[in-house]
C-alpha cells in the first residue's frame, strides 16, 4: 500500500482517491468513496477494474508473465507435478516432501464418490454435452456437503478444497463413460492422479488400459498449465457466487457454467472443431481472411487473449508438450499441420500483429488431447477439472481476509423513467 493519492474533479469539486499499490503490476485507484459523491465508475467487461486483492497468481500480459505464488507457469510446468502445484495454489507454499506425501494422501482417500451421484447421471440424455453433467453433478455434490459445513474454518475449507481436486477427475471420467454407455470406472488410489484419470477414462472391466508415460506426462502438463489464472470469467463468478456465503460446491458449479462458453474454456473444443471445419492447409487462406472480415463473426479459435498481448507462456509450454506426445505416440496428425501453417500466417498477417492476437494455451491443448484419444466434447471438461484448484483457492482466499463484501457491482440506468402502470382488463 501506498500514500499516492489520484485527484478527480467532478463538477468543478475534487475528489481525492487513494492509489494502491501491491508487489508488482499496476496500482489501482480506490473508487470505493465514490458513491458518497453520486457518481459510480463504468467498466463492463472489467477492463480496467480490480474486483478483490489476491496473493495467488500474477500476470503481466504485456511481458507474457505468469507467476502462482511467485513461481513461473513454466518451471512449475516442468518441475512440479499437478498435485504439487494444487497444494502450492492453496495453501500459499509449496509443499516439503512429507506436506506432499501427506497431500496425495489425503486427495487419494477423497476419489470415491457417493453412490447417490451415479443415480442423479440416469437423469441426463445420453448425448448430452459433458459440461452439462458436469456442472449438474458438482452443484448436486452440495446436497451431500451442506448442512455440517461451516465456511467460516478455514480447516473445513481447505477439506472442501483437497475433496473437490480429489472428485473432480473420477466425475470427469463419469460424465464420458456415461455418454458412452459404459460402465463408470472406480478410481485406483495406486495410480497417479493423472494416471487415475486416464484409466478411469480408458479402461473397461473386460480390458486393462496401458497408461502410455508420455500420455500421462501430457495429461499432467495439461492440469498444471490450466490449474489458476487470476480473476478471469470463471474465477471471477466463483468468487461472486461465493461472497454470498453460497455453498462452495454449488460456487464451483457456476464457476464451470462460466468457463464453458467458447471465448474461455470452451475454445479448446471450438478451437478443435475449427481445425477439422478447415481441414486442409489450403484452405487456410480462406479462414484467415475471414476472420478479418469485420462483418463476419468468425474468430479464429485459440488466438487472442484478453489479458495477454504479447504471448500467452502457457501455449509455449503446451506448444511443447504438444510435439513430444505426437512424436512419443508416432502420430502424423495432419491436424497439426493445418495448425502449425495456422500459427505461423497468422503470426506474420498484419491483422493479427496490429491487434496484438498470438495463439493462447487451448490453440495447443486440443491437439494434444486428440492425439490421447480425448473426445473433443470432453476438452473443456479436463480444463474445469483442472482449473477447479484454483476456483477453490481463490474462493478460500476471499473468505480469509476480513471484511470480505458481497459482490455487487453497480449499473448506468437506460431504461424508462417512472410511469404509471395501467392495469390491463382481465375478463
Ligand atoms: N480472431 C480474429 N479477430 C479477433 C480474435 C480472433 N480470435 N480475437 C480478437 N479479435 C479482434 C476483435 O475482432 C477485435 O477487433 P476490433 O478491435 O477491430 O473490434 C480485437 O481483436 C479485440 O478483440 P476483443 O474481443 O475486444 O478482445 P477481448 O479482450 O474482449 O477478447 C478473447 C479476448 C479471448 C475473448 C478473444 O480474443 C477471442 O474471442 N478469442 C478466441 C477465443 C479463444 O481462443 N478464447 C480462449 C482464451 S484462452 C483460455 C482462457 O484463458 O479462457
Amino acid at each position: 500500500m501506498a500514500d499516492k493519492k489520484a485527484i478527480l474533479t467532478i463538477d468543478g469539486n475534487s475528489v481525492e482517491l487513494p492509489i494502491l499499490s501491491g508487489t508488482m503490476g499496476h496500482d489501482v485507484i480506490d473508487v470505493r468513496s465514490l458513491g458518497k459523491f453520486g457518481h459510480f465508475t463504468f467498466d463492463p467487461g472489467f477492463l480496467a477494474t480490480g474486483s478483490c486483492e489476491s496473493a495467488i497468481t500474477f500476470i503481466d500480459g504485456e511481458k507474457g508473465v505468469l507467476l502462482h505464488r511467485g513461481y513461473p507457469i513454466a518451471e512449475l510446468a516442468t518441475k512440479a507435478d499437478y498435485l504439487e502445484v494444487c497444494y502450492l495454489l492453496l495453501h500459499g507454499k509449496a509443499p516439503t516432501s512429507e506436506e506432499y506425501k501427506e497431500f496425495v494422501g489425503i486427495i487419494n482417500k477423497h476419489t470415491m464418490v457417493h453412490e447417490g451421484i451415479e443415480f442423479f447421471f440416469r437423469g441426463y440424455r445420453r448425448d448430452a454435452h459433458p459440461m452439462a453433467m458436469l456442472c449438474g453433478i458438482v452443484g448436486a455434490l452440495s446436497s451431500f456437503y451442506h448442512r455440517d459445513l461451516d465456511i467460516t474454518d478455514a480447516e473445513q475449507r481447505v477439506r472442501c478444497a483437497t475433496r473437490l481436486v480429489a472428485k473432480l477427475p473420477t466425475i470427469a471420467a463419469m460424465c464420458y463413460k456415461y455418454s458412452i454407455g459404459q460402465k463408470f470406472v472406480c478410481p485406483k488410489n495406486e495410480l497417479s492422479y493423472s494416471e487415475n484419470f486416464l484409466n478411469m477414462m480408458f479402461s473397461v472391466p473386460a480390458e486393462d488400459y496401458e497408461i502410455h508415460p508420455a500420455v500421462a506426462k501430457a495429461m499432467d502438463r495439461i492440469f498444471t498449465l490450466h490449474a489458476d489464472h487470476e480473476q478471469n470469467a470463471s474465477t471471477s463468478t466463483v468468487r461472486l457466487a461465493g461472497s454470498s456465503g453460497a455453498n462452495p460446491y454449488a460456487c464451483i458449479a457456476a464457476g464451470i457454467a462460466s468457463l464453458w462458453g467458447p471465448a474461455h474454456g470452451g475454445a479448446n473444443e471450438a478451437c478443435l472443431n475449427m481445425l477439422e471445419e478447415i481441414g486442409s492447409v489450403d484452405r487456410i487462406d480462406e479462414y484467415v481472411a475471414k476472420a478479418k472480415d469485420k462483418s463476419d463473426p468468425f474468430r479464429l479459435m485459440g488466438f487472442g487473449h484478453r489479458v495477454y498481448k504479447n504471448f500467452d507462456p502457457r501455449a509455449k509450454v503446451m506448444r511443447e508438450t504438444c510435439h513430444e506426445v505426437l512424436e512419443a505416440l508416432g502420430i502424423d496428425d495432419p491436424l497439426l499441420q493445418v495448425a502449425m501453417r495456422l500459427e505461423q500466417i497468422a503470426l506474420e498477417d498484419e491483422y493479427f500483429i496490429s491487434k496484438k492476437l498470438y495463439p493462447n494455451v487451448d490453440f495447443y491443448s486440443g491437439i494434444i488431447l486428440k492425439a490421447i484419444g480425448i473426445p473433443t466434447n470432453m476438452f473443456t471438461v479436463i480444463f474445469a477439472l483442472s482449473r477447479t484448484i484454483g476456483w477453490i483457492s481463490h474462493w478460500h482466499e476471499m473468505l480469509s481476509q476480513p471484511g470480505a463484501k458481497i459482490g455487487r457491482p453497480r449499473q448506468l440506468y437506460t431504461g424508462e423513467l417512472p410511469r404509471e402502470f395501467s392495469p390491463i382488463a382481465k375478463d
